[in-house]
């Protein structure tokens, strides 16, 4: 798996504020919007073009537009929600499935509650939407699934990564095919499987505890 933290001043500052404690809901969800469409930016430097022309009002110029199959975005149930428009305001005619995915708290093992996406990947671009890369368990139970209908190459967008998170999937998917952009890599995981000093439980910040 090929990792890339994004380094930028606008990153860095958007996800301290994510981190605060005192950032409310609403702009919680605000900053992670943001968030999202800067590491998009970088997530799909390599997205699959072909050349198209296109008739100006001056003359004929040669250009590119997005090549089919479309790109595939998957936002993971329930905090990858909440990264779907700052990903799509990027990748408007991407199309969107669905994973919901629930982490047994004592194993930390993730399995598959609700599954939307098409039988067929072959030779689709996915881009995975998860805040929080922690133990790791979620994006490589997602990733099997992805690989498994034949997905050509998978890109994790994350808010936030734990080096044993890191560890865990590039162990599972050491090859090319595999990348992960996130905004930062903190320094562990807790006794809990947090994401240490991280910021919290995402979905709750993002949603409110329900
Ligand atoms: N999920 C979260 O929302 N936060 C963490 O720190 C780890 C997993």
């Amino acid at each position: 798996m090929r990792t890339l933290v994004v380094d930028h001043p606008l990153v860095a500052h958007k996800l301290t504020a994510l981190r605060d404690e005192r950032t409310d809901s609403p702009t919680f969800r605000r900053l992670a919007d943001e968030l999202v469409t800067l590491l998009a930016y970088e997530a799909t430097r390599s997205v699959a073009v072909e050349p198209v022309e296109v008739t100006t009002p001056v003359a004929v110029a040669t250009g590119v537009r997005l090549a089919k199959p479309l790109p595939l975005v998957v936002p993971v149930l329930r905090a990858g929600l909440g990264m779907l428009d700052g990903m799509t305001r990027l990748l408007p005619t991407a199309e969107v499935g669905f994973l919901g995915m629930l982490r047994d708290e004592t194993s930390l093992l993730a399995t598959a509650y609700a599954n939307r996406l098409p039988e067929d990947l072959s030779g689709r671009e996915v881009f995975v939407l998860d805040p929080m890369l922690a133990t790791g368990g979620t994006l490589v139970t997602t990733f099997e699934l992805l690989v498994e209908r034949g997905a050509r190459s998978i890109t994790a967008i994350c808010l936030l990564a734990a080096p044993e998170g890191i560890a865990t999937v590039e162990a599972r998917f050491p090859g090319q095919g595999v990348t992960l952009v996130c905004a930062g890599v903190d320094e562990r995981l807790n006794e809990k499987g947090y994401i240490h000093p991280g910021l919290g439980d995402a979905g709750d910040r993002l949603y409110g505890v329900v």
